[in-house]
């Protein structure tokens, strides 16, 4: 018998009652154990299937195919669907919501959550070492998880705010512990238990498509939460969630540069990349072929996952677009399991839903196919205002006017910027601009461009200090040079953004009043002790832009903004909802009343925005997105918060203002 029968057959008795008890299998009278001899991987090698031009990597031609199944569903045993996939209506799903309303996904615990033996398959079938139980990233510094290390907690402890990576390379690790639910924070003192919070129970650690397979037919069949990780970056927790099972595609690492490939309409150079690969990686890999990409800011994001599911904003945006709109063909497992092609002529409305309809929502990417662009020379300038002995806080407004009056023409420059705006306290204020990012500009053209803001700046009298320029021969070194590995990990910190129009910014050609109004909304929530991170961006290239899902809001914006609220540190969970509800609701409403239309930014944005359905998505868009989610995921396997159907759901046990994804997951 082969080892694969031996383990269709294993499989085939999962969900009868006595098996799932056993740690061994009867199979015709002999016990058999489920160790590596018995079940082998379930794995095939299919080195065709793509319908995109660029060839599928060695871990996507590693699949569950149909012909493994069959080998499976053959013995005609009838409870094989735990690893299946799904061509129509399942029972087990139904059966195994066992919720008091009957409308949850399974949790550890409960009767219908699989046994030991069954997770034990499950490693099997996906291969050594893929299957990890989750340990929180800072369980080494309690003693109630058999692991506790002095060294190790010290490492976490001392890296845990200035080392996204080290949260990257961990497999259940976020950056955003208040959304986890703060059950396992890091600390030499530890006064309580680490729980496992809003991290999920377990992790597929995938390497190839067949893994993934497996993964997500288990979840669907068996009920279990989903959780989608690459990094853990994401603002809002959308890659947490207590119980689940998550497939954690950071080593999805492979980077192919076409110097010429044709997929539709597009014949030119491009970048084959998975999707566990991060900014720093992927921008080396092109500066080593002499190319640019457009990906974010940030140095460890994993730009084709989440940053570019959601759209994906970059310092080459307002020259080039999205990051989505660079975007030539995916590889996709949905939620059925299968695994497919999605360009504009394979699968066309998966593939316009996949390019800033969200991530965790219409299925697992594996790969992204990109353009790339010619190396392109950089120019950058830093400088500084604030008040002072000679600048009174009104005339620094009065500064930040006039910057604000020049988003506009910033943009159509091609430039982008990351600006930053502090309340010192005492009626002291601060702006940096660090980077004002100029591609393709030289630095007289960048001097140019900027002389006629710093004419108007120094014709108030306000100081500017630490004007500096800076020219690169390419992306790459200007970017490392510019933007720093960003401080992650806060506790007490929340941030809420705003698309602001390019129409609020054109006192001159457009409406006063309005330009008024908005600046005045700016000063207001500073006044009142906001942080505002702020990039001077758009997205509306003149070279045009595909039609996508990427929300409406980005194609108008000249200003994505940020604002913080912070409250003490260690500070009770009311007093830290009372100032996310006071973010949301006021701060974040003086922001809203200047520009009701507009929208935010989903992968930076809160996660109580009003009606994000509107401003995540745009509402025609929202509507078609959702649509396509009930045909391509009736089950609701794919969940992540505020992602498209997720208004279908809740998670358990909440404090108003401060949801957590520590909780059962359930249908409303
Ligand atoms: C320090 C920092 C800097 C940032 N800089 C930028 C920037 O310059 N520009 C910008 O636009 N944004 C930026 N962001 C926001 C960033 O786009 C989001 O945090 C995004 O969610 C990160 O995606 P990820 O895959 O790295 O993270 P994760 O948190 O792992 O994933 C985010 C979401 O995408 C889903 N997902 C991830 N991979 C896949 C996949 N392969 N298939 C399906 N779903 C998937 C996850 O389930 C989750 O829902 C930044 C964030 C931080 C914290
Ligand atoms: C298994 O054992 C039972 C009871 O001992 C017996 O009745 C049955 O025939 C055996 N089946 C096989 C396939 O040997
Ligand atoms: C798939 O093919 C590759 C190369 O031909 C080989 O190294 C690998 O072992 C194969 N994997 C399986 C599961 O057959
Ligand atoms: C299916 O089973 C047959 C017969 O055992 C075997 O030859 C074949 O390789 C199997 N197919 C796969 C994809 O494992
Ligand atoms: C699923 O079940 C519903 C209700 O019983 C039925 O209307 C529908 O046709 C079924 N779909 C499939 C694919 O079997
Ligand atoms: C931070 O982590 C690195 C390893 O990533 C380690 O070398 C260093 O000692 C850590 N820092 C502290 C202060 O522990
Ligand atoms: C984070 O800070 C620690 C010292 O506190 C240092 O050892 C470590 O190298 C830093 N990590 C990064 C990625 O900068
Ligand atoms: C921590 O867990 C242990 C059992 O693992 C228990 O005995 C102890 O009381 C717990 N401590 C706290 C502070 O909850
Ligand atoms: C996408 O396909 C449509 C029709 O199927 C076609 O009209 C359009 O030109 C194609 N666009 C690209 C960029 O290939
Ligand atoms: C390729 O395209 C065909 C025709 O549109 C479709 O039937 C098939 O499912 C696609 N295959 C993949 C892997 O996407
Ligand atoms: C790199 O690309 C630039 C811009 O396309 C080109 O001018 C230059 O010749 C290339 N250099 C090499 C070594 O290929
Ligand atoms: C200008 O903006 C103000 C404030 O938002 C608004 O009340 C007014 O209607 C606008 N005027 C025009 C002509 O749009
Ligand atoms: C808006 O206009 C009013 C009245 O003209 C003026 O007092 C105020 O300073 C202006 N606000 C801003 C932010 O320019």
């Amino acid at each position: 018998m082969s080892s694969l029968l031996k383990a269709a057959i294993l499989a085939s008795a999962l969900l009868s009652p006595l098996a799932v008890a056993a740690q061994t299998l009867v199979v015709d009278n002999v016990t058999i154990a489920a160790t590596e001899d018995t079940v082998a991987p379930a794995i095939a090698n299919v080195s065709t299937g793509s319908n995109a031009t660029a060839e599928l990597f060695t871990s996507e031609a590693g699949q569950l195919t149909t012909e493994v199944l069959t080998n499976l569903t053959d013995l005609q045993l009838s409870d094989i669907d735990l690893f299946t996939f799904n061509t129509g209506n399942e029972t087990s799903v139904v059966t195994r919501s066992n919720c008091a309303s009957g409308s949850c996904k399974v949790y550890p615990g409960d009767a219908l959550y699989p046994s030991k033996f069954v997770w034990n398959v499950f490693s099997l079938l996906v291969g050594r070492g893929a299957l990890i139980k989750t340990v929180p990233i800072a369980a080494p510094c309690y003693t109630n998880w058999g692991v506790q290390d002095a060294d190790r907690c010290s490492v976490v402890l001392n890296n845990w705010t200035n080392d996204s990576y080290m949260h990257a390379d961990d497999p259940t690790s976020v950056m955003w512990p208040l959304y986890e639910g703060l059950t396992c924070m890091p600390t030499d003192t530890p006064s309580a238990n680490c729980s496992i919070g809003g991290y999920p129970s377990y992790a597929v650690a995938v390497t190839n498509v067949a893994q993934i397979q497996l993964a997500v037919n288990f979840a669907r069949n068996a009920n279990l939460r989903l959780v989608v990780k690459n990094t853990g970056h994401d603002f809002n927790g959308k890659s947490a969630g207590a119980g689940a099972l998550s497939i954690w595609t950071h080593n999805l690492k492979q980077v192919k540069f076409y110097s010429k490939l044709t997929q539709d309409k597009y014949t030119g150079m491009a970048f084959k990349i998975g999707t566990g690969v991060q900014a720093y990686e992927l921008y080396a890999a092109a500066n080593a072929n002499n190319v640019t990409v457009v990906g974010g800011e940030g140095r460890s994001v994993g730009v084709m996952g989440g940053y570019i599911l959601g759209g994906g904003h970059s310092p080459l945006s307002s020259l080039y677009g999205t990051a989505s709109d660079q975007v030539l063909a995916m590889e996709v497992v949905l939620p059925n399991g299968q695994f497919v092609t999605a360009s504009n002529s394979s699968n066309p409305d998966l593939f316009w839903a996949l390019r800033g309809g969200g991530g965790s929502t219409f299925g697992v990417v594996t790969s992204v196919t990109v353009k790339a662009r010619p190396r392109m020379s950089v120019s950058v300038a830093t400088f500084s205002i604030s008040t002072g002995a000679t600048v009174s806080a009104d005339l620094f407004w009065q500064g930040i006017s006039v910057y604000l009056k020049y988003l506009p023409v910033f943009t159509d420059a091609g430039t982008y910027s990351y600006f930053s705006i502090f309340n010192l306290g005492g009626g002291a204020y601060a702006f940096g601009m660090s980077p004002f990012f100029a591609p393709t500009l030289s630095n007289t053209q960048l001097k140019a461009l900027l002389a006629p803001f710093l004419a108007e700046i120094a014709a108030l009298n306000i100081p500017v200090t630490g004007l500096t320029y800076y020219a690169y021969d390419n992306f790459y070194d200007a970017w490392w040079a510019h933007f720093p590995l960003e401080t992650i990990g806060s506790t007490n910190i929340k941030t809420a953004s705003r698309l602001f129009p390019r129409a609020n910014f054109q006192p001159a050609t457009g409406n006063a009043t309005l330009f008024n109004q908005t600046v005045g909304a700016i000063r207001s929530t500073v006044e009142q002790g906001a942080t505002v991170l702020a990039f001077n961006i758009a997205a509306n290239p003149s070279s045009g832009y595909p039609d996508s899902a990427v929300n409406p809001a980005w194609r108008k914006t000249v200003l994505h903004a940020i604002q913080a609220i912070a409250w003490a540190e260690g500070s009770s969970d009311e007093v830290a909802a009372a100032a996310c509800l006071k973010l949301t609701n006021e701060w974040m409403g003086e922001w809203r009343a200047t520009c009701p239309e507009a929208g935010a930014y989903m992968s930076e944005a809160d996660i109580l925005e009003p009606n994000f359905q509107q401003s995540f998505y745009g509402t025609s868009n929202y509507n078609r997105l959702y649509a396509f989610k009930q045909k391509v995921d009736p089950w609701g396997l794919f969940y992540a918060p505020t992602g498209v159907g997720s208004e279908d759901w809740y998670v358990t046990g909440q404090i108003d203002g401060l949801p957590t994804q520590n909780g059962r997951l359930c249908r409303l």
